[in-house]
């Protein structure tokens, strides 16, 4: 037996907070009764939960880590025909989504899963889980550029946290440098936009981790299922608490 709430961002409905609205609101459902009361417990397995009248899924829970090519896209479809990730996940049969977003020009570490609250847990701004990427940029930035990124830069939607930064590769002949840098948050396009705002576009940009997991020598387009404990490690390090960033 399960909290409500728990049972219903699981399956994908919404964060645990807003499910609890759901519950107060009047909108699910237990074996035809309607529950208000929070903490309200059902079995997933036995009982048959609805919300808004919708009966809610119960999959076997899949969690996955895939290295997304470039030019795919992580949306469920594309109107203009683009390749998505699902046509990557042929195998899988249960309806997974990404976990936060890679845009279509972005390769690399691209979690996936059915499990809405794990989903919720590690894209969370509040959570502040590390994402680490491999960034070729335009030019070679000064030392005192990348300085601006470590303390945090102003973008259009605000002051970025501070970020860590180092210089990996530096090709004078092409005139790029490749750097890796580890972001705590996940706003859209956000190394790209950092990069810009110090003069330096991004070339080509790869995630190579996420919280402790790397991407290692998974090939690109494949996918693996998570082990118990890699799970269990992602869930510990956005659990954990963390010192203030700004
Ligand atoms: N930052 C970006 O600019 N793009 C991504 O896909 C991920 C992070």
């Amino acid at each position: 037996m399960e909290r409500l709430q728990k049972i219903l961002a699981q399956a994908g409905i919404a964060s645990r907070r807003k499910c609890e609205d759901l519950i107060v609101a009047g909108k699910v459902e237990v074996n035809g009764e309607v529950v208000t009361t929070l903490g309200t417990k059902a079995d997933p397995d036995q009982d048959i939960i609805t919300v808004s009248g919708r009966p809610i899924r119960n999959e076997k829970k899949v969690y996955l880590v895939m290295n997304k090519p470039k030019g795919v896209i992580t949306s469920a479809s594309d109107p203009e025909g683009r390749k998505i990730v699902s046509d990557y996940l042929r195998d899988i049969k249960e309806r997974v989504y990404p976990v936060g977003r890679l845009d279509y020009d972005t390769e690399g570490l691209l979690l996936l899963t059915n499990d809405g609250e794990f989903a919720n847990l590690l894209t969370h701004p509040k959570h502040h889980v590390p994402k680490t990427y491999m960034a070729t940029v335009k030019g070679v930035p000064h030392g005192t550029e990348l300085d601006k990124l470590k303390q945090g830069i102003m973008l259009d939607d605000g002051m970025t946290a501070p970020a860590d930064v180092e210089y990996k590769d530096i090709d004078t002949a092409k005139n790029e440098a490749t750097i890796s840098i580890t972001i705590h948050e996940g706003r859209n396009r956000q190394v790209r936009r950092m990069f810009e705002a110090i003069s330096h576009p991004v070339i080509k940009l790869k995630r190579i981790s996420f919280g402790e997991l790397l991407l290692q020598n998974l090939k690109r387009g494949l996918f693996r299922h998570l082990t118990k404990n890699e799970v269990e490690d992602l869930i510990k390090l956005a659990k954990s608490p963390k010192l203030p960033r700004k």
